[in-house]
């Protein structure tokens, strides 16, 4: 009997502080009008206090799961988290989460592909339940950027926020759930966006945080370029191998980087504004998170047996879409 991985609950977190545009403008040269404008975004949540990393935000959004779906977390065999900002360097987030939580039994691990982080994890989560092996995957996209954002520099603190989100993938024997995937990534794009400090290649020392060499370094309008046409590409791919027609798309789950971006991806698939989960208003880029953050916002609105178009593109490049096939109506 083949096997598919189906989602069968969401769990999220977001902190309670609000960044809204009107305090940006207060830190560096921009309006509200400008960031609304060019991307989408009203507010984020940020993550204070003294040592809150990530972890702390995934802990919350697994625990949130476990209790919808009523799963014990010893019964968790295995917990991936797709993180770009991770509590410490090592050990694995997943490793501080599934121990936070209490799923003693799980191996856990981190996998790290920028924004399109959360779909490479989901697609490997998937694949485990598919083979067999496993029956209860967690996969967490989780990321605390107000860790590696430089509020000093308009062009690029507008837009992430923090915030993680959670699902549980069990086996379906009635074709819900991952159905198919298109993910690429290509390492040439790295000189756009990246952090260029805190690893092996440049270790931290005084001179690399004197050059705020810890923060993000994109170069947003290329980026957007890539972005644009990419994730649409991946998006109408996967729609074609499916043979799904935008009647037959329920909803487009796209990464939230910028409303522009997304118009384009649901421009590209004949979607309507109508099918496009959005909550970039309200959370901006929280990078791993965004996907799971708008299954959690739009679950009371989805049927079992929609289809789910997830696309996202991120650093790396990597960029990615998943069709899946939505195995509950809540
Ligand atoms: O999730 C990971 C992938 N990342 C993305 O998908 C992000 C993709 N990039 C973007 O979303 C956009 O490129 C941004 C929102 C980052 C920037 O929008 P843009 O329309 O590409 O603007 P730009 O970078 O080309 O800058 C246009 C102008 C510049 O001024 P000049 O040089 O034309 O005088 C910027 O200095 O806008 C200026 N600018 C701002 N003005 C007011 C840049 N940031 C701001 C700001 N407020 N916050």
């Amino acid at each position: 009997m083949k096997l598919t991985a189906a989602i069968t609950g969401v769990g999220a977190y977001v902190p309670d502080y609000r960044l809204t545009n009107k305090e940006l403008e207060t830190l560096v040269d921009t309006t509200s009008e400008w960031i609304v404008s060019r991307t989408g975004i009203e507010e984020r949540r940020i993550l204070k206090g003294d040592n809150q990393g990530t972890s702390v935000m995934g802990i919350k959004a697994v625990q949130q799961l476990l209790e919808k779906t009523g799963t014990r977390a010893e019964d968790i065999e295995l917990l991936i988290c797709a993180t770009v900002t991770p509590d410490m360097l090592f050990p694995a987030t997943a490793n501080i989460i599934s121990g936070g939580v209490g799923a003693s039994r799980a191996f856990s691990y981190d996998m790290n592909a920028a924004c399109s982080g959360f779909l490479y994890a989901l697609a490997t989560g998937a694949q485990f339940v598919q083979a067999g092996t496993y029956k209860k995957v967690v996969v967490v996209g989780a990321d605390k950027m107000s860790a590696i954002v430089d509020y000093t520099d308009r062009s690029n603190c507008i837009l992430f926020g923090d915030g993680a989100a959670a699902v549980l993938l069990e086996p379906s024997t009635d074709g819900y759930g991952v159905i198919d995937q298109v993910l690429r990534a290509d390492g040439t794009g790295e000189q756009f966006l990246h952090q260029k400090a805190g690893g092996s290649r440049r270790p931290p020392t005084a001179e690399t945080v004197a050059g705020r060499e810890h923060y993000i370094y994109q170069e947003g309008a290329s980026v957007f370029k890539f972005a644009v046409t990419k994730m649409a590409d991946v998006a109408a791919e996967v729609m074609e191998r499916n043979h799904l027609s935008r009647e037959d798309v329920a909803w487009l789950v796209p990464h939230q980087a910028n409303k522009r971006i997304i118009d384009a991806t649901a421009h590209r698939m004949g979607v309507g504004p109508d099918k496009v989960m959005l909550n970039i208003q309200r959370y901006g880029n929280t990078t791993n998170a965004t996907i799971p953050l708008c299954l959690a916002d739009y679950e009371s609105q989805l049927r079992r047996g929609d289809n789910l178009v997830f696309a996202a593109f991120g650093g790396g490049f990597t960029w990615g879409a998943l069709y899946v096939k939505w195995a509950y109506t809540s």
